[in-house]
């Protein structure tokens, strides 16, 4: 299927992202992807990751013990002459702010929708980030060979809750434990699941080789299936995809290495390869010649043997290649890219040179924030790494209140490792950290006694909420400021944030303030 304009590096990568609901198989697909790349060394760690054995990412005890992955990896394997960039995103709800940003650095995301759950609670969510920047969105309906809703059901509810058209590609042949394969609509051909995903071309659905797989009672309601999903179902177009508007849809089951192949197919012929980035200013397309890339995570310590921190950068444009020089446009300063990683499940390796779509890790001490840019000398500043408005709030109650100092400076460091936000309160009382979900503040806990021996406990705030504060005014946002000077906190880079006490005074406090946007939602920079 290889394209002859894909010659150029970028062109042949696909980077994206699994979406989907605790349990629905993300796990297992991932597996069942890297095995069609040949990966198939890295294919069993995703699983021992994800059981909590001991892998050199189970970095933290917290991760250990709980059996979740904190660290979001990237999984590189190549299928068809495409290089695939498969970013991992935590799997636990309460990570989502890193989910998130994860998900500003993918151009195509996979959503995994368990067959008889059909869409759920986080994936909603995901979905929508993904829809903020209109990431095109392949839909695998996954564990078909369980009971699962009708397909039509299925669709219907992707369409009315997602409001994304559907346009199946392949339809079930049988349920449950009678599942044997799909159908192709477009192309007359049939997959079946003890036949290794091979092509078997047929004359039509009522074709002896697809009927005579159901048993007698079930083959009128499938001719009569496939022959509405024929004619009412939107084909499949490929602007509409890109666009994020459509939805291909793909019936399978990855627990038996089923529909894998389709996917994987569709990603490498409809998934967009990196796409422009857009930056202050203009829009950055991968095959300019100037290496660029932004921050969209940080991880400190992710091997207790070193203690290093790593940047996770996308490369947007150009090549980035080992011992280069690169320009950190936040400082202006320059700094040397001499020992840049590719990350497997498990392993690193040096790279020695990444394109546009490639994600590669940078060792550094603390010099590169979420949301950095680096350039080849430009001044450009990318855009849209984001950061949400907490949900809890909590001030730090330290043991030993000689460890001030010592407390804001660790603060500090998780806060622009994106672990928690931190605000410092205008009237000069203690910090207050915020996190999305309650699991962030464990992680703090335990970070601060093993990485700077400081025990730590939590406070209730007053404050339950908090927006980030704007106008267009200047001297109407320092009038607001200076009136609300008790319920105002700078974030890590000064900005100003509100803090309410309940929902109800936030909302009250708007309507009086109508001069002043309250944002849930911050760009870094
Ligand atoms: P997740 O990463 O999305 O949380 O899901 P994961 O792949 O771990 O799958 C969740 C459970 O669903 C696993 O079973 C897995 O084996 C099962 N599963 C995944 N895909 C399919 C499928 O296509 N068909 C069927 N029947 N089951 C599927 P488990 O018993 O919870 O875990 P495990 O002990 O097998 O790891």
């Amino acid at each position: 299927m290889s394209d002859p304009s894909d010659d150029t590096p970028s062109a042949r990568r696909r980077t994206f992202a699994i979406i989907s609901h605790p349990d629905a198989g993300k796990t297992t697909l991932t597996e069942k992807l890297l095995l069609f790349g040949g990966a198939i060394q890295l294919a069993g760690e995703v699983r021992a990751k994800k059981h909590g054995a001991q892998t050199r990412s189970d970095w933290m005890g917290i991760e250990r013990e709980r059996g979740i992955s904190v660290v979001t990896s990237v999984m590189t394997f190549e299928y068809d002459g495409r290089i695939f960039n498969l970013l991992d995103t935590p799997g636990h709800e309460d990570f989502s702010e890193d989910t998130y940003r994860t998900l500003t650095a993918v151009d195509s995301a996979v959503m995994v929708i368990d067959a008889a759950k059909g869409i759920e609670a986080r994936t909603r969510k995901l979905f929508e980030v993904c829809r903020l920047r209109d990431i095109p969105i392949v839909t695998f309906i996954n564990k078909m060979d369980r009971e699962s809703r009708d397909p039509f059901d299925l669709l219907d509810e992707i369409e009315k809750t997602l409001a994304l058209d559907t346009a199946p590609v392949t339809w079930p042949i049988g349920r449950g434990r009678s599942f044997v394969g799909t159908y192709d609509l477009a192309h007359n051909h049939i997959r079946l699941i003890d036949r290794d995903e091979e092509a078997i071309p047929v004359s039509g659905p009522d074709d002896p080789k697809v009927i005579d797989l159901l048993p007698p009672d079930e083959r009128d309601a499938f001719l009569e299936e496939i022959t509405l999903a024929q004619e009412a179902c939107k084909p499949f177009e490929l602007d509409a995809f890109r666009e994020g508007h459509l939805t291909p849809v793909f019936f399978g089951s990855a627990l038996r290495t089923f529909g894998v192949r389709d996917l994987i197919d569709a990603l490498a012929a409809f998934a967009p390869s990196p796409r422009g980035q857009q930056a202050d200013g203009r829009t950055v397309l991968p095959d300019e010649t100037r290496m660029t890339g932004f921050v969209f995570k940080i991880q400190a310590n992710m091997d207790p043997n070193h203690r290093d921190r790593i940047a996770f950068l996308r490369v947007c444009s150009g090549k980035l290649t080992r011992g280069m020089k690169a320009k950190l446009v936040r400082t202006g300063k320059s700094i040397s890219l001499n020992a840049p990683q590719f990350f497997f499940a498990r392993s690193r390796s040096l790279a020695e040179e990444a394109f546009a779509g490639d994600v590669v890790g940078i060792p550094n001490h603390g010099t590169l924030r979420i949301g950095d840019t680096l350039t080849e000398g430009e001044d450009v500043l990318f855009r849209g790494v984001p950061s949400f408005a907490p949900e809890i709030l909590r001030r730090i109650r330290l043991q030993d209140p000689m460890k001030a100092k010592k407390l804001r400076e660790a603060l500090q460091q998780m806060a622009e490792e994106g672990v928690v936000q931190m605000f410092l309160p205008k009237d000069g009382s203690a910090a207050i950290v915020g996190v999305v979900g309650a699991l962030q503040l464990d992680v703090l806990v335990e970070r601060m006694q093993a990485e700077y021996g400081l025990p730590i406990g939590f406070e209730q705030s007053r404050f339950t909420v908090c927006r980030w504060i704007s106008s267009d005014s200047r001297a109407d946002l320092e009038k607001f400021v200076e009136a609300q000077r008790s319920a105002i906190a700078d974030d890590l880079d000064g900005a100003p944030v509100f803090m309410a006490t309940s929902a109800f005074s936030l909302k009250y406090e708007q309507e009086r303030a109508p001069q002043i946007v309250f944002s849930e939602v911050k760009d870094y920079q």
